[in-house]
């Protein structure tokens, strides 16, 4: 404490957070510990106690009406704190379930046993965990910040908390949820730490998330599997088959050969495009840390420009046939993949998903059947920066950061965000933390703690600006 000077308000809220790391830190361990996988029915239980953990630390931090709603499938955690009606209402919105943290042996640290340790870009230290990250640390960053404003008595808006534990199997009961429940969840703005930033010390924005249809397919030869040997070269071999029916979906140029697959892309001009590339992005870097030789994608964009506002088609994962020790000859009989396809604006997902299917089904040989079953999608989102909420946002970052943010699109998908929009009429603020060398859905998952704790002392200052630009 500086000598004979009072703190100011900030002041005293950072000297509180300070005092609290270690212990903010233990509650995360404590949090991360619990294997709330969504998509595996065998954690059914830890998803639920995962939520039962939520609302008490909601109530803990001086949440009312906290409650645990029942859903479809996996419940959702809401609070609030409603201190007065003419000051605006922040919506936070996070998820507390994971990705399944497959495959195991690549852990260096148990997924579910959090351990703190250094790294090259988090050389003050980051947490181990599935989940650390995406998205139990950044939603935890939240019911932290709020604790302090709390406490300290400056909570400048009213708020309600939105924890959903199932972002990771595509939201599927929330889109319910929030039409049953408009009044209840009616705000000003809707602020959510779920996505990245450039780096610790490039501050930036997400201002875009692409959209999402993913589908399964199954391709089925003969009725059995066969003798590679008896019957090779003579039957179809649907592995075969599905990997050229899949090489066929991009030309020599990486563009996505999908009839009518580009019809409804915004075409970026050519000063945006220029003002997107001028962000950082050290390609070298980026090389190695990935630990290849070249990158690629599509022909006449840049990385930056790959990964926001160009649509993309992956394969996630691909099975069939033998898999086991040693060899075993055999023809299968089917084979599978799990393809997804990252929307940018215009593109619709049910649209897109109709245009993979009919496309699919005519280019299979007449040798094999073809199914296509279509998964979660999800509408792409770009939010403007002369907002409020992005100036409030801007101005946080600012204030903790030294350094006015960068605006960045992301790759990635929040499919519920534009639902946000469309059922609540709230415009989403995308103040994410972590970095994408993270690892979020892969083994090793880490959140800096430097991310954590300037997380926690960012949120108070976008509530403090968002409550002065309202007015
Ligand atoms: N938090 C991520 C999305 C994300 C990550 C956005 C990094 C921007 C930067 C979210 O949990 C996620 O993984 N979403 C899924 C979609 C969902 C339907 C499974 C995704 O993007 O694959
Ligand atoms: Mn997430
Ligand atoms: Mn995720």
């Amino acid at each position: 404490m500086r000598n004979n000077q009072k703190l100011n308000k900030m002041e005293q809220l950072k000297s509180y957070f300070d005092a609290n790391k270690a212990q903010f830190l233990e509650e995360l361990k404590a949090l991360v510990s619990i294997p709330s996988v969504s998509a595996d029915p065998a954690f059914k239980e830890d998803v639920a106690r995962t939520a039962e953990f939520v609302r008490e630390k909601l109530v803990e931090a001086g949440c009312e009406k906290v409650e645990i709603c029942p859903t479809a499938g996996h419940p959702i955690v809401y609070g609030e704190k409603m201190i007065d009606d003419s000051l605006p209402t922040i919506l936070v919105y996070g998820h507390y379930d994971v990705q399944p943290p497959d495959p195991l042996e690549l852990w260096e640290s148990g997924p579910f046993d959090p351990i703190v340790k250094k790294t090259a870009l988090h050389p003050e230290g980051a947490l181990f965990a599935r989940g650390a990250c995406d998205d139990k640390g950044q939603m935890y960053m939240h019911v932290k910040a709020f604790q302090g404003m709390v406490k300290h008595g400056q909570l400048p808006c009213n708020v309600k908390f939105m924890i959903e534990g199932e972002e990771e199997v595509g939201s599927e009961n929330l889109g319910t949820f929030i039409k049953e429940n408009q009044e209840k969840l009616s705000a000003d703005v809707c602020l959510i730490s779920d996505t990245s930033m450039i780096a610790n010390d490039v501050p930036s924005i997400t201002t875009g998330l692409r959209g999402l249809s993913y589908v399964e397919v199954e391709v089925t030869g003969p009725n059995r599997d066969l003798h590679s040997g008896v019957y090779g070269g003579a039957v179809a071999n649907p592995i075969n088959v599905l990997s050229k029916m899949i090489a066929s979906l991009q030309d020599e140029n990486n563009h996505i050969t999908i009839p009518n697959f580009y019809d409804d892309v915004v075409v970026v001009s050519a000063e945006e495009r220029k003002a997107m590339n001028e962000a950082p992005f050290d390609l070298d870097a980026y090389q190695k840390d990935l630990d290849i030789e070249a990158v690629q994608g599509e022909k006449g964009y840049t990385s930056l420009e790959r990964t926001s506002i160009r649509p993309t088609l992956d394969v996630n994962g691909m099975w069939g046939g033998y898999i086991g020790e040693g060899a075993k000859t055999v023809l299968p009989s089917k084979a599978f993949a799990k393809i997804s396809m990252r929307l940018v604006p215009n593109q619709d997902p049910e649209t897109i998903t109709a245009l993979f299917v009919k496309h699919f089904e005519r280019i299979a040989p007449a040798s094999v059947k073809v199914k296509v079953t279509p998964h979660h999608g999800g509408d792409p989102v770009v939010t403007p920066t002369d907002s409020i909420e992005y100036k409030a946002a801007a101005k946080a970052y600012e204030a903790t950061f030294g350094k006015n943010p960068i605006p960045q699109r992301s790759g990635g998908s929040i499919p519920i965000v534009a639902l946000f929009e469309q059922l609540l009429g709230v415009k989403t603020v995308l103040m994410g933390f972590g970095l994408n060398s993270d690892a979020i859905h892969s083994p090793n998952e880490h959140f800096g703690l430097f991310n954590y704790y300037k997380g926690i002392e960012t949120i108070p200052y976008f509530y403090k600006y968002y409550a002065e630009m309202k007015k």
